[in-house]
């Protein structure tokens, strides 16, 4: 799907209207309410958003602070929150990928519980509170039925024991062909909304033993790239031959880039400074690559197949400008970090991945919801 036809069909969200309105909203709200539980690297539970006592809000602050700051007393907001648990009534929607992956899913859960009043009445199925390397989380809306769930699956493919006989420096491989074990658990949901290359790096693959696997045979000089492409392509295989696209709407969210200044991830790198987004859109090599690779992947699919099945939620571009818009300092315990321990992965809510939710909304309004209603 295009996202550009889209806008063109809802006016309310055409591109620079919407950029002018996230960054207008976003100015205002963004690192002050950054998030500290979805940061995967964190090690606690994070302790905001529980089941046992309902839903907190960001930060502990509660749904009046929250209101004070227009976000749920905005009428237009809580309509269409409103209207998005009505169309999720007795559905399942889940994310798939990695922690940015995560980001996106708490960001929908904090933005949907704002529509709700009674808080006790979301809770995750299993009691589980939102932890680091949790397999799955399951937040039911009671009142709606609907689940809204997130698997951790940073490479979507399997990632086990090499093969017998691998040399010692293999410590992982990558199963190229096989989609994550718990693929089973939501290949019957209604919204999929899958995300990876975060992990794609040399850093966490060969440079950290793991190679890469096809056929049952290791691939000793694969690249990254070819591997990254390979994953996809298994998944959109998956996709074909295990999930029913006339009940299931199928995603893959684009690349969301990292904005580390002087260092990368490793070396210190940071983004405090940024507290303004970039209309620029630099060149980042690595966002590009990442998004060309997903991008060719599924439109190389969808031609030859003469059908879509994995739309792309196109959330590059827009991202790309929003330097400002990562949790920086503001990520891990104690607060601030020190300068060289940023976090310029992940986003703070509310924030640039609320704006990912309102156009996934907005994409499944125009097919799948109008269609099932
Ligand atoms: C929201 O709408 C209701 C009625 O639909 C109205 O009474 C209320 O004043 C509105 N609130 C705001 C903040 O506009
Ligand atoms: C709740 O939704 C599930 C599908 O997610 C459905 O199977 C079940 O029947 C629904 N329960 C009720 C009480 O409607
Ligand atoms: C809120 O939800 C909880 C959990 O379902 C329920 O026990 C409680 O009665 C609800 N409270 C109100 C005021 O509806
Ligand atoms: C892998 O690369 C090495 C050195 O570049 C080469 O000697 C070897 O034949 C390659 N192996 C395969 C299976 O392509
Ligand atoms: C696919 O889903 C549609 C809509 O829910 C349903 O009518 C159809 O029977 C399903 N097909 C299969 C093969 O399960
Ligand atoms: C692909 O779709 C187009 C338009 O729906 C149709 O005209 C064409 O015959 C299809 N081609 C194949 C190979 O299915
Ligand atoms: C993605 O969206 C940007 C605008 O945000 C657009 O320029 C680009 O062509 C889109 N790419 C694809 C593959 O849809």
């Amino acid at each position: 799907m295009n996202q550009l036809d889209f806008f063109k069909k809802f006016n309310r969200l055409n591109p620079v209207e919407l950029s002018v309105t996230i960054v207008g909203f976003l100015l205002l709200t963004s690192c002050l309410l950054c998030s500290l539980f979805y940061f995967d690297n964190v090690v606690g539970n994070g302790g905001v958003l529980r089941s046992s006592d309902g839903l907190t809000w960001w930060f502990g602050v509660t749904a009046g602070a929250n209101e004070k700051l227009g976000l749920s007393s905005d009428n237009g907001t809580s309509k269409f929150l409103e209207l998005m648990l009505e169309k999720l009534r007795n559905k399942r929607l889940v994310f798939v990928g990695d922690s940015i992956g995560r980001n996106q899913w708490e960001s929908l859960l904090c933005m949907l519980s704002s529509a709700v009043s009674n808080k006790s009445s979301i809770y995750e199925v299993n009691g589980n509170p939102i932890t680091k390397h949790m397999g799955f989380l399951v937040f039911m809306f009671e009142d709606y039925n609907c689940t809204i769930e997130y698997y951790r699956a940073p490479f979507l493919v399997v990632q086990n024991r090499p093969p017998p006989g691998s040399p010692p420096h293999v410590r992982y491989s990558l199963k190229l062909d096989h989609l994550d074990w718990s693929s089973s658990k939501y290949k019957d949901a209604d919204v999929l909304i899958f995300n990876a290359g975060h992990w794609w790096t040399e850093d966490k693959t060969i440079k950290s033993g793991s190679y890469f696997e096809e056929g049952h045979k290791l691939k000793m000089n694969m690249t990254v790239e070819a591997a990254f492409r390979r994953s996809i392509e298994t998944l959109v295989n998956w996709v074909d031959s295990q999930v029913n696209i006339s009940k299931t709407s199928v995603f893959f969210r684009s690349y969301a880039p990292v904005h580390y200044s002087y260092g990368t991830w490793k070396t210190g790198g940071s983004c405090h400074l940024h507290t303004q987004p970039d209309f620029e859109a630099p060149y980042m090599p690595y966002t590009w690559g990442h998004f060309n690779i997903l991008n060719d992947a599924l439109s190389d699919y969808a031609i030859r197949s003469n059908i879509t099945k994995v739309n792309l939620l196109n959330v590059t571009y827009l991202s790309v400008q929003r330097r400002d818009g990562h949790s920086s300092i503001y990520s891990r315990g104690p607060i601030p970090a020190p300068l060289h321990r940023q976090d310029c992965s992940h986003w703070c809510l509310p924030g640039v991945p609320d704006t990912w939710n309102e156009l996934l909304y907005a994409v499944l309004h125009s097919n799948f919801f109008t269609v099932a209603s």
